[in-house]
């Protein structure tokens, strides 16, 4: 064998090496699975750029802010305490980033989910989740990633999984809807209604929605402001407070494209109303409703899929 053949080669093993994950976690990454729908969509112009918009967002905002953004993680702890007993044994994380829901259900230190569902637009953070559970307690669990919009029939068979969270997630990007043939079948607030009866076939009677959102007209100033109070006022570092002004004003640049989505009816932030109207059309029933949160610009919902036996 050349010397070049057995370098790529030995190159091409030790790549294959880095993606084991050597705590019997995963033996391989797993394959991220992309439905036929989505190939047929994703090259429509004004859906191409709603996704790359997100991907710019995703490379950029989670790891400025998040970390020193207490609104986000005060946000994340109630929606997880709302869910922990709620989540069953599998559930779907729609719009799910880098697994940050799951991450801090991990934290919460009981986790019940052995069989859990990514689905994003952004295959990037689909990819960096398996890394991310590496250390975790979710060690020998099964992961499913699904990159795709959700913007047409999910890839699961009716009543078969537990429960489904979308936090700060994809369901309130359902701006358009499709048939399987990738044939436009509704836009703005009807494709809505369609994704969250879609959301409730899915689900087992009984089984139970998480929803975290921006209110409408989402002011992310007032989040910056609020994570940079909490840094003076709890944990004064000077390093901590210019990052959080320097990285919090860059999130908030990358973030004005939301407003602009609402503007076009292709981000639903809705109010705690219109969420108990849309939810209950779609066949759930509230069982919570919590709007002070995340600053002042966020609401928290939980729904359950009434079981009629
Ligand atoms: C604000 S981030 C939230 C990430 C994570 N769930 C969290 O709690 O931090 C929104 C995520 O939803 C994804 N997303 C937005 N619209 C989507 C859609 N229609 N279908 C699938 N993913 C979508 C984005 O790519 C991004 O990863």
């Amino acid at each position: 064998m050349s010397r070049r053949k057995k370098n790529t080669e030995y190159k091409t093993q030790s790549a294959l090496k880095s993606l084991v994950i050597d705590n019997n976690f995963l033996e391989i990454v797993p394959p991220i699975y992309e439905p036929e729908t989505y190939k047929l969509i994703r090259d429509v112009p004004e859906i191409k750029q709603f996704c790359e918009n997100f991907w710019q967002w995703n490379e950029h905002v989670p790891w400025l802010v998040y970390p020193d953004s207490q609104p986000h993680k005060e946000l994340m702890n109630k929606l997880t305490h709302f869910m922990r007993k709620r989540v069953g044994k599998s559930c779907i994380d729609l719009g799910c980033g880098n697994g940050e829901f799951l991450e801090f259900l991990l934290q919460l230190g009981e986790c019940t989910i052995e069989q859990y569902f990514g689905v994003d637009l952004d295959w990037q953070t689909l990819a960096a989740i398996p890394r991310k559970l590496k250390n975790t307690a979710y060690c020998g669990k099964k992961v499913y990633l699904i990159h795709m919009a959700a913007m047409f029939k999910l890839p699961l068979r009716d009543n078969s999984v537990c429960s489904a969270v979308s936090s700060l997630g994809a369901l309130m990007y359902i701006w358009k809807w499709h048939d399987q043939n990738g044939k436009l079948v509704a836009s703005g607030r009807d494709a809505l209604k369609l994704g969250l009866k879609d959301v409730h076939r899915i689900i087992k009677p009984g089984g139970y929605l998480g929803i975290s959102a921006p209110l409408p007209h989402p002011n992310w100033r007032a989040i910056r402001n609020e994570a940079l109070r909490h840094i003076i006022f709890h944990k004064f570092s000077l390093k901590k407070i210019w990052k959080a002004i320097y990285h919090g004003t860059k999130a908030v640049k990358y973030s004005e494209f939301m407003n602009g989505l609402e503007g076009e009816g292709k981000a639903h932030y809705l109010s705690p109303e219109e969420w108990k109207e849309y939810l209950k059309e779609a066949g759930f029933k509230i069982e919570e409703i919590v709007d002070d949160c995340y600053a002042g610009q966020g609401v928290i919902i939980i729904a359950r899929k009434e079981d009629p036996s």
